[in-house]
């Protein structure tokens, strides 16, 4: 089979970059090692900047997004017993995020995808990219026990923290950068009604706590834990305890209870893999970076790398001219680390660590104050949060 771009990996950054390529008339076929079902089954990402939006709208699979998502205008830092508001719309001239699950973006995604009748290979074991340093690039993977070959012009690896794209380049090529937080979040999602309309970070002497939504009528809340906790130590009730300690008390009398149906942990950490290009290889997404989940900006870093990146390719199909492919790696990473510098920045501001000194514990205390006080500070905070322009 031959292609002009094969993206390995159908999450969020597999799909956009898909669907963009397909309405720009760019034929691309998408692998995925697991199957539509499981794909669909994971529980992730909620907020989408405006940037992601616009790129769902330009992908032609934003209708049910715009008509079913909660567009929120501010959020609420918690501490000391009290709500403290960030208005996002007031501190950065009129804009504000999108709640929204990624597990409904991906799902538009693929509706959108089948129906233009672009190809999706589930299922497909030992995915390789071949050849990406020549002309001649090439993809295999294994199905029905016959090892198949997909000849393209460019591989997109679109495949994850785990994929195999960027384990595909040797050593000497990539230099990483890391950084593992010492907990995890402990998050489940429940068919209640959200405590607030607006979403509640919570820093709180038992650790951080977050209460977000994906509906009017569906709960998504998170609390820290130990990153080596067992999901079967948390028995509902335990978890609903320890949520409603963490919250100002207004909050926690309101909290509506009932058995979630989806619990998990996930660990926190930093990374990012340089370059983000390989002659005709990309990383894009969680292949080339991982940020901790505190303010949402995993889902939104792979939007953006696929925007980069389809702008790269239309120039190259339609203007013959390589200069956004060559200018990608920068332009992606340049962006990728001021996200990881925000969601590092929250992160170390919300949770409690366990190694805390008293100094530490009084400059985070500093920190929040100056945020809640300061005008110029929370427009930082602001501008960050609704993300960064492209
Ligand atoms: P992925 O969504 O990981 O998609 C990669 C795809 O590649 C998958 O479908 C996978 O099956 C496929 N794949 C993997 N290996 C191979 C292979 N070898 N061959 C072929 N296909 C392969 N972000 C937030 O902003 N907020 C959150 O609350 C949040 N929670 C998260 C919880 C968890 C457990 C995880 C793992 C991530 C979370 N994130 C969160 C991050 C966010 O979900 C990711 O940043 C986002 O999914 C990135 O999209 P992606 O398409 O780059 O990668
Ligand atoms: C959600 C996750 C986040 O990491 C975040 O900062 C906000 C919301 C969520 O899953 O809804």
């Amino acid at each position: 089979m031959r292609t002009q771009v094969a993206i390995v990996g159908s999450g969020p950054a597999g799909l956009l970059l898909g669907q963009l390529l397909t309405e720009a008339g760019i034929e691309n076929v998408i692998l995925d090692r697991v199957g539509k079902e499981y794909i669909l089954g994971r529980v992730r990402a909620g907020v989408l900047e405006e940037g992601t939006v616009g790129l769902m709208d330009q992908a032609k699979s934003g209708a049910r997004m715009h008509a079913e998502g909660l567009p929120h205008d501010g959020f609420s830092l918690a501490f000391d017993g009290r709500d403290h508001r960030i208005d996002l719309f007031g501190l950065t001239g009129g804009k504000r995020v999108m709640v929204y699950g990624q597990t409904e973006l991906t799902h538009d995604l693929m509706d959108h995808r089948e129906k233009s009748g672009a190809l999706t290979i589930y299922d497909a074991a030992d995915v390789q990219p071949h050849e990406f340093d020549g002309q001649l690039p090439y993809v295999t993977y294994d199905k029905g026990g016959i090892t198949h070959r997909i000849d393209c012009d460019f591989i997109a690896g679109c495949d994850g923290f785990h994929g195999a794209s960027r384990k595909a380049v040797p050593e000497r090529s990539i230099r990483t950068f890391e950084k593992v937080y010492p907990f995890g979040w402990l998050g489940i999602l429940a068919d209640v009604a959200p405590v607030s309309h607006e979403l509640i970070y919570a820093n709180h002497p038992r650790g951080f706590a977050l209460c977000s939504m994906r509906s009017q009528t569906r709960s998504r809340y998170y609390i820290q834990c130990p990153f080596d906790e067992k999901i079967e130590d948390w028995s509902d009730d335990r978890f609903w305890d320890e949520l409603r300690r963490r919250l100002p008390a207004h909050h926690a009398e309101k909290m509506i209870t009932a058995p979630p149906f989806e619990k998990s942990i996930a660990p926190l950490r930093s990374f990012v893999a340089e370059p983000m290009r390989f002659g005709r290889l990309f990383l894009v997404g969680d292949a080339a970076h991982i940020v901790p989940p505190t303010g949402a900006k995993g889902l939104n870093l792979a939007a953006s790398d696929v925007h980069y990146l389809f702008s790269g390719l239309i120039e190259h199909y339609q203007d013959r001219s390589n200069n956004g492919i060559d200018a990608y790696s920068d332009r992606a990473l340049s962006r990728v680390w001021k996200a990881v510098r925000f969601s590092w920045w929250m992160t170390m501001m919300m949770h409690r660590f366990p190694d805390t000194s008293d100094f530490d514990q009084k400059i985070q205390e500093a920190e929040l104050d100056y945020l809640t006080h300061s005008r110029a500070a929370a427009t930082a905070l602001a501008e960050n949060y609704v993300g960064l322009p492209y």
